[in-house]
């Protein structure tokens, strides 16, 4: 074979290279990879576990926690979102929902010349203290199902002691608010339990 038939089968070889790296790009764009959404395999479980945790981590503290250092100030802002159907003041009329004067640790729809829904005229009788205003602010419609406050709630645990709080301070006379719950008590005590452990320690010395 002569150097011209070599040519002409390294010829032959790269043309067949360049074909075959030419349809591999061709079917890569045509034909898109796919991966799937989910891995293939599926551990029964799993999706739960890492959400497990999360939640626990934000659950909400009772009403009082929250109640014991509302912000006064910012319940104003806040019923803002409740002024297009409610007002405060003493004496005040009913709109779209009844006037609200009193309303923390009053009865429970009792405002003169107001028309209640079934659900929640069907409470008359009960008051609204912390624990009954927070469920009703936190979800009207799961603490009277049918009422007809169109209101969905208010989310932030921090925003609806506010507003209660604020409610609460253009009572005629306000109720104290709840004090921390209990749940502050272990960190006292171990403060307490420090000094006291210093003076174990400072008595062998004598
Ligand atoms: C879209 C209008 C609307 C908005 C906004 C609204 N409410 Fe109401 N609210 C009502 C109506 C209507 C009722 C009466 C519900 C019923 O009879 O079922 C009511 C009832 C109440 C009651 C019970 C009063 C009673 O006499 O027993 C309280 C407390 C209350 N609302 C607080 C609030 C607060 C606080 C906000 C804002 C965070 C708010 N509402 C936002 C319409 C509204």
């Amino acid at each position: 074979m002569d150097s011209f038939e070599w040519n002409k089968i390294f010829g032959g070889v790269l043309a067949g290279l360049v074909a075959v790296l030419g349809v591999s790009i061709i079917s890569d764009m045509t034909y898109t990879r796919h991966v799937p959404e989910k891995p293939g395999y599926e551990v029964a479980g799993a999706e739960e576990a890492p959400a497990e945790g999360a939640p626990a981590a934000e659950a909400e503290k009772p009403a009082a926690f929250y109640l014991a250092s509302a912000d006064v100030a910012k319940g104003e802002a806040v019923f803002k979102k409740c002024a297009a159907c409610h007002n405060a003041l003493p004496g005040g009329t009913n709109g779209t929902g009844p006037n609200l004067h009193g309303v923390v640790g009053g009865p429970m729809a009792a405002k003169a010349g107001f028309s209640y829904s079934e659900a929640l005229g069907g409470m008359k009788g009960k008051n609204w203290d912390w624990d009954n205003l927070w469920g009703w602010l936190k979800s009207p419609k799961a603490f009277a199902a049918g009422n007809k406050m169109s209101f969905a709630g208010i989310n932030k645990p921090e925003d609806r002691a506010a507003v209660i709080a604020w409610l609460n301070s253009q009572s005629a006379s306000p109720l104290p608010l709840p004090a921390a719950p209990a749940e502050e008590a272990p960190t006292v005590a171990e403060a307490e339990a420090a000094p006291t452990a210093e003076t174990a320690d400072a008595a062998p010395a004598k």
